[in-house]
């Protein structure tokens, strides 16, 4: 993305994450807010989205719905503050000019272990920036990211004369014969491709000084045509090589490559005029063509996705093949300006794609929902601090506590999904159903078993150690486990008490 949005997309980064915290639920066909995603990526179970500002987000298979965006940076994303890596200072240079900086703007995934990422000053917006790459270790959907180091920078004299690349918005791919492709670039000069050593992740040494027109192998594929500041086309602006065009991405299917790019502007809320272009090629560097066999390079490209209904200035496409068992999907991922809230407020949606009979990629109208029922079976409840087992008391009172650990039907617990992506809790042994006492102990029993919001929870992933939180929906307060082993929501600290671990029975 261009930068001359970044301030105010920070800010609604911010606001956004605020928002998000409160919200009581995140349905799929909501998305989670989120401004660039890189291409959505399955780690372990987790199907995960890296997007603009060191966040990401996933969707996990215990409540089978977007996580709410937790910065990465907070579980040890090396690039930020103090941390940032000498190599960006020695390429950039006083440039950073001591402000923030956005390491993790617009991240690119080669695949769930491989993150390139750029970074610039987004205040000088003078076409200087790097791309660099990170690995992940340990497990997700937390994993550490490490710095691996520069693969590019560009000067804002190449960028700015519009002859070299501007460096931002990386993706990267392997082709059909395992050699790997950076592609990237923004406005100036377009989008670029350049193959990168395989065995490294980064540049051929013979390109390794940077950009340099005479050299061929960093090739141009994409432009766009250029309309003003204003919206307006000015005959100065025909002749600016660079156009509007930016957020690359290139997957494959049936021996083609198909090269999406954004045309238009981002980051203008509901004034945004980001639109998805398409177009294809038998060979990872192109020639793309669009529909009707005109090349990209020379500003063409097939119309795939624009502003419709809610969804306002749609971009930064990204797919995952996704095959599970004899089945494969296709996942489209892409943020959107939300007309229904606030200006600006992006979203992150993944869609289901599909391919027309002459292998067009066709966007369905289906939300990619990978665990629609995801606590269905039985389940053991433990606490994190005692290792006990939730039961329910055989005696009237019955309570849930972890006193009897017997493993028998009142041991086990099942879990309906409610339409606001709460849970009702029961217990095996008569289906009980788990209820908060409303005022008094605030202990939790099936005595009673109304149906309403007392009895029902959402489920909170906890990033540090994969244990959940349980929130009752009648007033938000957390299910912990107390001294006399009942299970209630008297004590609203977060510790290890209120704190629970799903284990999955036969
Ligand atoms: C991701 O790509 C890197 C670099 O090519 C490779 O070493 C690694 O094995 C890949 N990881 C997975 C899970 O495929
Ligand atoms: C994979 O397929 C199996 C069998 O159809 C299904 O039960 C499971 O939910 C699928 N998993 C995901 C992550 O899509």
């Amino acid at each position: 993305m261009l930068s001359r949005c970044l301030t105010l997309l920070v800010l609604l980064c911010y606001v956004g994450h605020v928002y998000a915290r409160e919200m009581t639920c995140n349905e799929l066909d909501d998305g989670q807010e989120g401004h660039d995603p890189a291409r959505m990526v399955k780690h372990g179970p987790y199907f995960i989205v890296y997007y603009s500002g060191l966040e990401q987000t996933f969707i996990d298979p215990v409540n089978g719905k977007w996580n709410i965006g937790l910065g990465f940076a907070k579980h040890g994303f090396i690039l930020k503050g103090d941390n940032l890596p000498r190599w960006i200072y020695d390429e950039l240079g006083d440039k950073l000019n001591g402000d923030p900086i956005e390491p993790g703007t617009a991240p690119g995934m080669l695949n769930e272990t491989v993150m390139y990422y750029c970074v610039t000053d987004w205040d000088l917006d003078d076409g200087s920036a790097c791309i660099g790459r990170a690995v992940a270790q340990g497990d997700p959907p937390f994993p550490t990211w490490v710095d691996d180091g520069k693969v590019i920078c560009s000067t804002s004299v190449d960028a700015q004369l519009d002859i070299g690349p501007f460096n931002i918005d990386p993706a990267a791919f392997n082709d059909y014969e395992g050699r790997t492709w950076l592609i990237w670039g923004s406005h100036y000069s377009g989008i670029w491709m350049l193959e990168l050593d395989y065995h490294t992740g980064h540049l051929f040494p013979l390109d390794e000084p940077g950009w340099d027109g005479d050299n061929p192998n960093y090739i141009r594929v994409a432009s766009a045509e250029h309309d003003g500041e204003d919206g307006i086309v000015t005959p100065d602006h025909r002749d600016y090589l660079g156009g509007q065009i930016e957020s690359a991405f290139v997957t494959k299917h049936n021996n083609w490559y198909y090269l999406f790019v954004n045309w238009g502007r981002c980051c203008r809320g509901h004034a945004s005029t980001y639109n998805i272009r398409v177009g294809r090629s038998r060979s990872p560097s192109g020639p793309y063509l669009d529909d009707l066999g005109r090349d990209m390079k020379d500003r063409a490209g097939k119309q795939f996705l624009q502003t419709e209904g809610r969804h306002i200035g749609p971009g930064h496409a990204g797919v995952l093949e996704y095959t599970n068992g004899s089945t494969t999907t296709y996942i489209f991922t892409y943020h959107y300006y939300d007309r229904d809230m606030a200006a600006g407020t992006a979203r992150i949606v993944a869609m289901e794609m599909t391919w027309s009979a002459d292998d067009w990629p066709v966007l369905s109208d289906t939300y990619f929902n990978p665990y629609p029922d995801p606590l269905h079976g039985k389940w053991g409840i433990q606490t994190k601090g005692t290792q006990r087992y939730w039961h329910e008391d055989g005696l009237s009172t019955k309570l849930i506590n972890t006193v009897f650990q017997g493993g028998d039907a009142h041991n086990v617990f099942m879990f309906d999904r409610t339409e606001d992506g709460s849970y009702r809790i029961r217990v095996e042994h008569e289906r009980g159903l788990v209820h908060e006492h409303g005022i008094g102990d605030q202990l939790l029993s099936t005595r009673f078993g109304t149906e309403d919001d007392h009895s029902r929870y959402f489920f909170e992933l906890q990033p540090d150690d994969g244990s959940y939180r349980i929130r009752v929906k009648a007033n938000g307060r957390y299910v912990s486990e107390n001294a006399d082993q009942t299970i209630g929501t008297l004590s609203q600290v977060d510790d290890d008490n209120s704190r629970f671990f799903l284990t999955k029975l036969n």
